[in-house]
């Protein structure tokens, strides 16, 4: 049976590693506080988005098979039952797939088939967090 190569390249790898995760992190920000199409998304938020500038290109990053730091201070913590207690509807996670689909077009659309895997699947995940 072939056994996984330890060497293959990650998504996080191949689009750039850590400087393009933290660019996908800060430019989905940059949207979300600027462009009124994401005003309900905004709002959600607390008025200090630092905390979520640092913690999201982490998340992001070791999600994507790179350095897991994010999750090693966050054990056992589940994306899905984090948003679990925010009042998310069709409207704001399609909006965060949006904002998040721009974010990966503007900073990492390259390779063209690992950026568009990434926004697909991560489109799908904030949209499946909706009720
Ligand atoms: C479906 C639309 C989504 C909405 C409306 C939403 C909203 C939120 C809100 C309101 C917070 C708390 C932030 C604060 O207190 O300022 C948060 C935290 C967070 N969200 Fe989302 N989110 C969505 C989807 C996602 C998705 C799909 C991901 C990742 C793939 C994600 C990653 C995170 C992370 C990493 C945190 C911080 C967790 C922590 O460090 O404790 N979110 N989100």
């Amino acid at each position: 049976m072939a056994s996984p190569n330890e060497n293959a390249a990650t998504p996080h790898d191949l689009l750039g590693g850590a400087p393009v995760f933290e660019a996908i992190a800060q430019r989905f920000y940059d949207l979300m506080d600027q462009d009124p199409a994401y005003a309900e998304l905004r709002a959600m938020h607390a008025q200090d988005l630092e905390p979520m500038r640092r913690s999201l290109p982490r998340f992001l990053a070791g999600w994507a098979g790179g350095p897991r730091d994010w999750f090693e201070a966050n054990p056992g913590k589940c994306m899905m039952s984090l948003h679990r207690d925010f009042p998310i509807d069709e409207v704001t996670a399609a909006q965060w797939a949006e904002a998040m689909t721009r974010a990966i077009a503007d900073v990492a659309p390259e390779p063209p088939h690992v950026a568009q895997a990434m926004t697909d699947v991560l489109s799908r995940m904030a949209r499946s967090m909706a009720r």
